[in-house]
């Protein structure tokens, strides 16, 4: 079925030549039998998907409905067809995630495919996807900019030759990568917090628990995906914010746990009130855990990534998932409208082989953010596993 879609596509993409001669009338005859050879191919992939033979996306479906699929279930199986794409040739990955550029040597963490217990994933295709016509936006902090990053090196490996359009915000808070031949937007936008931050004369930055300006925005987009967490935590020079505001109070600080928990009723709201489910498909991309202390996995000498290069085998993480996922999870659990969580986190805890470590730009060491390729490919897999087994 590949194949022939494949195939079809470059037929229809060939210049034609000028001269009419014999040479010509072979090629005639040779676009023939091209045209019967990509036929036999439609129909068998016709075939396939209706009696469902040996095509992973039927596969996938039919298990997901009788055998109750949970594709978050699941091990880290080693795959030499892996990775899914070069990453040296997809452009402009960004400092943070590009490992293979600044130099990692050890590549086994390129060669694990996330294997479900009941089903597999099915295979990412361009082609007939459900992403083709789409606005696609991410909404989060950096690790929602990895997953972007991810789906564009997917989407740029499936249409090499296409033409792009990419433009960048002067500070990074704002990408949106076109490919104007399959009419697909990848747009990420930096919002760590997802309510707003706004600047107030006298005072400086406000941290808003209860506002939420850019809506109208995201609800132009076809699929949208949110995180937040890690920034809420943030207590150094680095955070983004001077005072927060509740309501009417405007205080200097306050528990964090409970900042988060106001900040993300504040999206479920929004949620609940502003997302057409016939026009927005909506996910969360679940909390992502770190790997700074072996203890978690059983190593407690182990006090960062660096020497980490293989993941953990199995299905659970020796420590459990975080306590931040249950709070998480009671938030979400208000949402009234259609919406997917990619409950990712214990499948990315066991992957502590993935983060950059010091292969980044700035050699600091980094047990937070994934390369690229790599761990968010599966993420974004999952994303589109959901997507193509949605009301069909
Ligand atoms: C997410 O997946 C984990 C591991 O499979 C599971 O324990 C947890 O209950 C799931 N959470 C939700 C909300 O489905
Ligand atoms: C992204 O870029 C494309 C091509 O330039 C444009 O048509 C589209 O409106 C942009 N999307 C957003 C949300 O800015
Ligand atoms: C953050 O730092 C300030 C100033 O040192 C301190 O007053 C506050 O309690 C800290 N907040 C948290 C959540 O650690
Ligand atoms: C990372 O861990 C290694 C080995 O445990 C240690 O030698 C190194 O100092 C650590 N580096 C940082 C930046 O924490």
């Amino acid at each position: 079925m590949h194949g022939g879609v494949y195939t079809l596509f470059i037929l229809t993409h060939n210049p034609e030549g000028k001269e009419e001669s014999a040479q010509k009338k072979k090629e005639i005859r040779m676009v023939y039998a091209w045209i019967i050879v990509v036929a036999i191919f439609v129909a068998y992939g016709h075939y396939d998907r209706v009696h469902g033979t040996n095509n992973s996306n039927v596969i996938w479906r039919r298990l997901q409905e009788e055998e109750n699929c949970n594709f978050y279930e699941g091990s880290w199986v080693r795959d030499e067809s892996y990775p899914l794409y070069d990453s040296l040739a997809c452009p402009n990955i960004d400092y943070q995630f590009d490992c293979l550029k600044y130099g990692r040597q050890d590549q086994n963490y390129l060669k694990y495919r996330w294997q479900p217990n009941n089903c597999d994933l099915p295979r990412f295709v361009i082609f007939y996807s459900k992403l083709r016509g789409k606005q696609i936006m991410f909404v989060g902090d950096s690790i929602g900019h990895d997953q972007w990053q991810s789906l564009v090196c997917l989407l740029h490996a499936s249409a090499p030759e296409s033409a792009v359009i990419q433009s960048d915000s002067e500070h990074a808070s704002f990408h949106n990568f076109t490919i104007p031949g399959y009419g697909i937007s990848v747009i990420f936008m930096r919002q760590q917090y997802l309510v707003d931050i706004d600047y107030e004369d006298k005072i400086g930055r406000v941290l808003k628990l209860d506002s939420i300006k850019n809506g109208e925005l995201w609800k132009k987009m076809d699929i949208l995906v949110f995180n937040t967490w890690f920034w809420w935590n943030r207590n150094d020079s680095g955070k983004p914010w001077d005072y927060i505001q509740n309501g009417d109070k405007i205080v200097k600080d306050m528990d964090r746990i409970e900042a988060f928990k106001l900040g993300l009723t504040t999206w479920v709201n929004w949620v609940n009130a502003e997302i057409n489910p016939n026009k927005n498909k909506v996910f969360y991309q679940g909390i992502t855990p770190s790997h700074w202390k072996g203890g978690e996995w059983n190593e407690p000498q182990v006090k960062n990534c660096s020497l980490e290069t293989e993941p953990l085998s199995g299905s659970s993480y020796p420590s459990g998932l975080p306590p931040q996922v249950f709070i998480m999870e009671d938030i979400l659990n208000k949402i009234t409208k259609p919406f997917h969580l990619l409950n990712i986190t214990t499948l990315s805890q066991l992957r502590k082989d993935a983060h950059p470590s010091i292969y980044n730009a700035h050699r600091t060491m980094d047990c937070l953010h994934w390369c690229v390729a790599g761990l968010p490919d599966t993420w974004n897999l999952l994303m589109y596993a959901t997507l193509i087994t949605d009301d069909n």
